[in-house]
């Protein structure tokens, strides 16, 4: 059923490849055939998404080291990946985007002449796949075949990223008939950055210290080496979905953002969509798969998606969004049956680890995962881990930003809507941070404009999720600022275009929200239950929005006062509501004074409603 490729091409260094019968992509083969030319892999894998391709990847992983099989009995068909120890997380440093102007892509990111980078990334990638092979993976973000959907094709010499994609998007042959002869694809290049030259052994987890994550937002491409770590790797996650796709929806007129989606119905039952932007390791796949406390079990939460939302008008004027994933890579430790049960449940089966602990009975634990840890296990290191050990050396079983790739479809708290290509209607945006002081429980801005500021000024504590210092508040505009495409400048002026669009249309615009659970007491624990208990915020805001809670104006927007939370079976003192919800002046004029750092970094494009805003707040506080 393979045909060799039929290539007139004038490129010399085009190779002769062979091509499934299926696939009828003139450009497609030719782009593989001068990737693999570059690149010099001994194989090419024209992967079809089927299980017996899943399977026999994972079984040659389990046999080259990468992976550990675990215990049928206890979770079936599932692998534990331990990566090299300098591999674990994104590298922002390393990220790049590489618009024709430097000033498109903004004091935020960094830039590198494409020219320049064409250059270097030749040169690294220049067999760079010796001795692997390379496969050719074909996937769609959003379900197959929809209008909003869109295509890439990663170009990966990494099983272990083959067997993600195929867990976190659509991934398979069917994309093919999707693309036709001439569809349109978003190219992606991916290497681990260590070719077998001369019969080198290869080791479990292959990487490189040397990493680039490169895309070219006006190309629509995407280059990535060295880390086969998670959205270093597989390229339709940040890389596609929010960088690449939100220079998209710049041009196009629609939203791609670093959002969990969820649906909330009323104990009347009413129905609504929540989009919330939580910055990495802050939130979101708790958020999205929120079980209400007992006493509010009227209420019931389902899940559209728990990172990346695409956000478009509908023939109504109002904001559709869509789930562009198909699965759930999420953070491992703090998970467990009480504070997110219905990720536990989604682990049951089907699912790979990466950088968790293994026990002596072949299966998986992380902090958290429950109260008491087991008496022995095998660390993410492949060592040797007991609570005596760990208390003595502070050594951690599972790496903080150890993670789990699992199908949506085994969510029990799964929307019916989660793949409907019409996408579901927001009534509310919710942005949040990880903010030990200062930022209170929760705020509603007074307007879309207020909104677009309290999201572009939004503060956290940087996250295991990244390489780097952790701990450290930055500014993190809307959760996007290492997965926006282009100036942030500009961003902040799309938000803006999109919410004077919903005004011209009359349709009706959704509510803006900051929240914080993360506020810490004196004795450096957490003030906020949270977890499912924030769903008392929820209704707090779902009442907002209904025109029927009460709150108190402040000069950063409206919060609750004590009595307008429906505090049920929680007993939460006021004394405590106060920690949590109290805006204090001294901190606050600090907090204004990290904002004008940040637009003094965008001043170029800043859109003037912002700097408005601003002065607004700093009226109102002065009063
Ligand atoms: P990414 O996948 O990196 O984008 O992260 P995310 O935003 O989906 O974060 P996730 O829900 O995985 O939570 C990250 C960490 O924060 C986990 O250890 C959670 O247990 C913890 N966490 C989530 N929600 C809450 C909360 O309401 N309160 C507290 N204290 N911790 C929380
Ligand atoms: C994040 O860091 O926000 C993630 C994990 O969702 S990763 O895919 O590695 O980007
Ligand atoms: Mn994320």
């Amino acid at each position: 059923m393979n045909q060799p490729a039929v290539v007139e091409d004038t490129n010399k260094n085009a190779v002769e490849i062979e091509v499934p019968a299926y696939v009828r992509h003139r450009r497609l083969i030719e782009w593989v055939q001068q990737v693999a030319a570059l690149t010099k892999p001994d194989r090419i894998e024209w992967c079809d998404g089927s299980q017996e391709e899943y399977d026999r990847l994972c079984q040659q992983m389990v046999e080259a080291g990468t992976m550990k099989k675990l215990n049928s009995a206890k979770r079936p068909n599932s692998f534990l990946a331990c990566s090299d120890p300098s591999d674990v997380a994104r590298v922002e440093d390393r990220t790049f985007i590489c618009s024709q102007r430097r000033e498109d892509a903004g004091p935020t990111n960094n830039w590198i002449d494409p020219q320049e980078m064409r250059t270097t990334l030749d040169g690294l990638f220049d067999g760079c796949m010796r001795g692997r092979t390379m496969y050719v993976v074909p996937f769609s973000m959003g379900p197959l075949g929809s209008p909003i959907a869109h295509i890439g094709v990663e170009l990966s010499d990494s099983p272990y990223v083959v067997t993600n994609m195929r867990i976190m998007t659509r991934m398979g042959r069917a994309v093919y008939d999707v693309l036709g002869a001439d569809g349109e694809f978003v190219p992606c290049v991916h290497s681990v950055g260590a070719p077998l030259a001369d019969g080198r052994k290869d080791v479990p987890w292959p990487c490189n210290d040397t990493k680039y994550i490169v895309h070219f937002p006006e190309k629509r491409e995407i280059w990535s080496f060295g880390s086969g770590y998670g959205g270093n790797a597989l390229l339709g996650k940040k890389c596609f979905a929010l960088r690449i796709a939100s220079t998209m929806g710049r041009d196009e007129g629609w939203l791609a953002e670093h959002m969990l989606i969820l649906g909330v119905t009323s104990p009347q039952g009413r129905k609504y969509h929540v989009a919330a932007a939580f910055p990495s390791a802050c939130g979101k796949t708790n958020f999205a798969m929120l079980i209400p406390p007992s006493d509010m079990n009227g209420w019931k939460v389902t899940t559209i998606g728990d990172d990346i939302a695409w956000i478009k008008p509908g023939r109504d004027g109002r904001l559709y969004a869509i789930n562009p994933e198909a699965g759930y890579f999420g953070v491992a430790p703090g998970t467990s049956e009480k504070t997110n049960f219905n990720a536990m449940a989604t682990l049951k089966e089907n699912v790979i680890f990466t950088n968790v602990a293994l026990t002596d009975d072949g299966d998986v634990w992380w902090e958290g995962m429950t109260d008491t840890p087991p008496a022995h296990l095998i660390d993410w290191q492949g060592r040797d881990w007991t609570p005596a050990i760990a208390k003595e050396t502070g050594a951690k079983a599972a790496h903080p930003n150890a993670r789990f790739t699992a199908p949506a479809s085994q969510c029990p708290s799964i929307d019916a809507d989660w793949e409907n290509p019409a996408g579901v209607p927001i009534d509310a945006f919710i942005f949040g941070g990880r903010r030990s002081n200062t930022v209170p429980l929760v705020t509603e801005a007074r307007d879309w404009k207020q909104g677009v500021y309290m999201a572009a000024t939004m503060g956290s504590e940087t996250t295991a999720a990244a390489a780097g210092q952790q701990g450290v508040v930055r500014r993190d505009p809307f959760a996007m600022l290492p997965f926006c495409g282009y100036n942030m400048a500009d961003y902040f002026g799309h938000w803006l275009k999109m919410g004077e669009r919903l005004e011209a249309t009359n349709a009706k615009a959704p509510k803006f929200f900051c929240v914080n659970w993360f506020r810490k007491g004196d004795d450096g624990k957490f003030v906020w239950p949270g977890f499912g208990e924030n769903m008392r915020v929820l209704n707090w805001m779902i009442g907002r929005i209904e025109g029927t809670a009460k709150g108190e104006e402040h000069a950063f927007g409206i919060s609750p006062r004590y009595e307008d939370i429906d505090w049920g079976a929680l007993g939460f003192s006021r004394e405590r509501f106060e920690q949590v919800i109290s805006v204090n002046d001294a901190a606050w004029r600090d907090e204004l004074a990290l904002h004008d750092e940040l637009f003094a970094k965008l001043k170029h494009g800043l859109p003037e409603a912002l700097p408005e805003a601003k002065a607004g707040m700093e009226k109102r506080l002065a009063a």
